[in-house]
């Protein structure tokens, strides 16, 4: 087995001046001053329909990108007939060849496609150039990458073989079609979720979050220059209820690859569950869904290092990351300092499009999110056990801004410290500094969420007691940094509880998903 060696993909800086930046501007313009049309991509078809829908950046929402054209049943119902048409000749190809077709997908976007796909999530999403840059090309280019590493790692497990007897394993895809469902706050989850499985063979289904579809279209356009065959991956735009009243009852529905809500994928599950006889083979199911990822500062941690990576993780790409850190607890001998960073950090931090690199917040993604968000402050203003320690105010007029906002909450289960927000809000509760052991449990309790969570502390006893008191707490946990950022390779990423099914994205244990093996026995 040879592949090309494989190194996560260096992030560029956009540094004032840089031909990148340079680049990168010219295609904002572009995308600015154009209105493009966006297709369903089914078998060879680009499917235009008359159901339109305006896309319009969130931090801009009076102006239109373009149009995406939405898919009824029956397409939906062709793109299954089309992943299955092109099934045999797609897992029968051998695995370099599947394999130069996604490392080729990462060069365009390393190079030509880069510009293009960064302005895409910028004004689609609302990321910042440096989110953008660490998401749509780093990110997206280290899972197409790294994925065909994983995979080569999985083919090469032989099992041993005895005098007269050639045992091998056949690393065969799933029997049917796959149905990715992506959400719009990652650039490279859209793009992973439908090329993982299909670079182990499998074919198919991706609906892209509607709030995404701007990026996508990039995406699809990039693995159908990469030489992607018609058929392998369908991008459909339909409905999350319309396309899976068909797929859901379709017998050759062999697996989900979902990164959602909590709940979307709870219901996707008894779905799954309540048409289980119709299908061929028990379904794979994987999915990341929620979190609400934690902050513990020991009295013994650096406040600089907590205010700075409670900024950052926190914040960041305005909070909407399942990652993001959202609630802290911080003990009382630190916690004036701490504030006084946080606040001050605030103070230079600026809000606004994503035209202009200097802003590091830009606006939540749409309005169903901001009027979430914004109930949550207004909430939190109004009740006596809380008090708005930073930002707190917020405006649509002409995008969908949100000040990020530090509430403090005198009661550890206060709903803001309990439920999954998404959005630029960080719930700080401060604790007795001798009280570490104690609060440690009300972390484990107080969410339903297992997804990521960090420590600070410099005493090594506190590092070790909450490494294995939190063991279920978090399936990335961090030690002395922010709980958010996991790179391709390094931090194999996932969690469990309401988090998901864990099964780490960017890793052979995501890929080992999405095969059925054959182990076979000759006598010789
Ligand atoms: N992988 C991202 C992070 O770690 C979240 O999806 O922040």
């Amino acid at each position: 087995f040879n592949v090309p060696a494989i190194k996560n993909e260096p992030v560029k800086s956009y540094l004032p001046g840089s031909p990148e930046r340079i680049e990168l501007k010219k295609a904002l313009e572009e995308a600015r001053s154009k209105v493009i049309e966006i297709p369903q991509y089914i078998g060879s078809k680009e499917i235009f329909s008359q159901n339109k829908h305006a896309i319009s950046p969130p931090h801009d929402h009076q102006h239109v990108l373009g149009y995406f054209h939405e898919g009824t049943q029956e397409d939906v119902k062709e793109a299954v007939h089309a992943a299955l048409e092109a099934r045999e000749s797609w897992a029968s190809m051998s695995w370099e060849q599947r394999a130069s077709i996604f490392l080729k997908a990462a060069e365009l976007i390393a190079g030509p496609y880069r510009a293009e796909i960064n302005a895409a999530t910028m004004l689609g999403q609302s990321k910042n150039a440096y989110q953008a840059e660490i998401d749509s090309a780093c990110e997206l280019i280290d899972f197409l990458r790294l994925n065909v590493n994983f995979m080569k790692d999985i083919y090469e497990q032989q099992p041993e073989s005895s005098d007269g007897v050639w045992n091998r394993m056949e690393y065969r895809p799933l029997e049917g079609f796959v149905f990715a469902i992506t959400p719009f706050n990652f650039t490279a989850i859209a793009g992973n979720l439908p090329a993982a499985p299909a670079l182990m063979g499998n074919v198919v289904l991706w609906k892209p979050a509607f709030t995404q579809v701007y990026s996508a279209h990039v995406i699809m356009k990039v693995f159908k220059k990469a030489g992607l065959p018609d058929g392998v991956i369908n991008m459909i735009l339909a409905d999350g209820p319309v396309a899976g009243e068909i797929i859901f009852k379709h017998a050759d529905f062999a697996g989900i690859h979902f990164t959602g809500s909590t709940k979307v994928f709870q219901t996707i599950w008894k779905t799954i569950g309540e048409n289980i006889p119709v299908y061929k083979s028990f379904p794979r199911i994987v999915g990341e869904t929620g979190g609400k990822d934690f902050v513990l500062a020991h009295q013994s941690a650096d406040a600089k290092a907590v205010a700075t990576g409670l900024i950052r993780g926190a914040f960041e790409y305005q909070g909407q990351k399942c990652s993001a850190a959202s609630r802290a607890y911080i003990p009382s001998n630190l916690w004036e300092e701490v504030k006084e960073l946080m606040i001050k950090d605030l103070a230079e931090i600026k809000m606004g499009g994503v035209e202009d690199f200097s802003n590091f917040v830009n606006a939540v993604i749409d309005e169903k999110s901001f009027d979430k968000i914004t109930t949550y402050i207004e909430n939190a203003k109004e009740d006596a056990t809380t008090e708005i320690i930073a930002g707190g105010n917020y405006d649509k007029s002409k995008g969908y801004f949100v000040e990020p906002t530090i509430i403090r909450a005198f009661q550890p289960d206060y709903v803001t410290l309990c439920e999954e927000i998404f959005g630029p809000v960080l719930t700080v509760y401060v604790y007795e500094e001798d009280k570490f052991e104690e609060i440690i449990p009300v972390i484990d309790s107080t969410s339903p969420y297992a997804l990521t969570g960090a420590v600070f502390a410099t005493d090594r006893y506190a590092i070790q007691y909450a490494t294995e008191h939190l063991v279920n707490s978090a399936g990335n946990f961090y030690i002395n940094d922010k709980p958010t950022g996991a790179v391709v390779g390094q931090q194999p990423f996932g969690g469990a509880r309401a988090s998901g099914t864990n099964d780490k994205a960017g890793s052979v244990l995501n890929l080992l998903r999405w095969i059925s093996p054959r182990a076979i026995k000759e006598t010789l």
